[in-house]
């Protein structure tokens, strides 16, 4: 077993020779207070530790490999349930207080804490048998925290190894809200008296996180993309996907509500432990992503809403994505023609 390494401050990476994104997205997670959100969202870090313990017998006396450990809690659970040793890995300051907890808890001689990039790291082990973590961004893939994890996987995991969660899709609805579009857009056509309207193309960039009431859901659910960490490649994190929706009832259609849902390995025959993220689910930080559309769309049960939706990393900020929807919006009976509507909106995640 190597040697312990929490009482090590060192960083493999030299943060000034990070480019100020790289620098600034590290030290966004060098405050507790993204720590305590995440910490408290139950229904994340009670999904992480109920997975472990459901496979229990796959964690004992195997090496993990912690991506972005943060507090270490990740790692902790893994210690807790039987593996040989854990190496959490974190570029942040965070580490440093993962240090303490670790000790605190008695965990030192089976959690090694190394400080730097995953990328520029030197393992205490050439290969380890489980990745844990937690690498979802809002949108899933809004920070590209998973190209961290699919290089973890690539360069440290053993063929037949695990990774916990392995599964992501991410999920599409139509959604009303015209009280709060309006009252966004609204506001900047009268500002102390001026008009201030050409910030209303920049607003409309801008998908929302927030928490959305399930009853302004007005469409089928559609699942638009499903990545398999066990095979998916960088590449694929850029795409393009069909979805097609139903309208429920006589209503606007505003925007579309996307979510994540999670699923983690499980043993042979029993039901894997899995959460959502979306509005029909317990309240979890990642909230939803609201893309609100350029059109207001009058919609009556039956209608179809139908499109494209394509996302890629920025290029200017890798951490940022790129998503454009090209919607089709097929309505029928009374003044079908009039309310069918077709169009493309491009956004920017930042
Ligand atoms: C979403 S937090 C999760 C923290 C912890 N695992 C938990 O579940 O509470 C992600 C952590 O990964 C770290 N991180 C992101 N990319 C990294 C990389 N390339 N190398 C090392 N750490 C990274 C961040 O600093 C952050 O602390």
């Amino acid at each position: 077993m190597p040697a312990s390494k929490t009482s090590t401050t060192d960083s493999a990476t030299d943060k000034q020779k990070l480019s100020h994104t790289e620098q600034h997205y590290f030290d966004s997670y060098d405050h507790y207070g993204i720590h305590e959100e995440m910490l408290q969202d139950s229904v994340r870090t009670l999904s992480y530790r109920n997975a472990i313990i459901q496979n229990k017998d796959l964690f004992k006396d195997k090496v993990v490999l912690d991506v972005g450990c943060g507090t270490g809690i990740l790692s902790m659970f893994a210690a807790k349930h039987g593996a040989k040793h854990v190496i959490g890995v974190d570029m942040s300051s965070i580490i440093e207080m993962a240090r303490e907890l670790v000790e605190l808890n008695g965990f030192s001689d089976k959690i090694t804490l190394l400080r730097g990039k995953l990328e520029d790291v030197v393992l205490p082990y050439d290969k380890v048998d489980i990745i844990i973590s937690e690498w979802m961004g809002y949108f899933l893939l809004y920070e590209s925290m998973l190209d961290t994890v699919l290089y973890a996987r690539d360069r440290y995991l053993v063929e037949d190894g695990l990774i916990f969660p392995d599964k992501c899709s991410i999920h599409i609805a139509g959604l009303e809200d015209s009280e709060f579009k309006q009252e966004k857009m609204n506001y900047w056509h009268d500002v102390y008296g001026f008009d201030y309207s050409p910030f209303i193309p920049l607003i409309m960039k801008e998908p929302i996180v927030d928490t959305v009431d399930n009853n302004l859901v007005n469409t089928t659910r559609c699942k638009l993309i499903e990545f398999d960490l066990n095979t998916v490649k960088l590449e694929d994190l850029s795409f393009k996907a069909d979805f097609k929706v139903e309208a429920k009832r006589q209503d606007w259609i505003n925007g579309v509500i996307c979510w994540f849902d999670t699923v983690f390995p499980a043993p042979k025959g029993e039901t894997p432990i899995t959460f959502s993220t979306g509005a029909h689910a317990p309240y979890t930080h990642w909230k939803q992503t609201v893309f609100y559309l350029a059109d207001d769309l009058e919609c009556e049960a039956g209608d179809i809403l139908k499109g494209t939706v394509t996302c890629s990393p920025n290029n200017r900020n890798n951490r940022d994505l790129d998503v454009k929807i090209d919607y089709d919006f097929i309505a029928k009976g009374v003044a079908g023609a009039e309310r069918s509507k077709k169009n493309e909106n491009t956004y920017l995640m930042h």
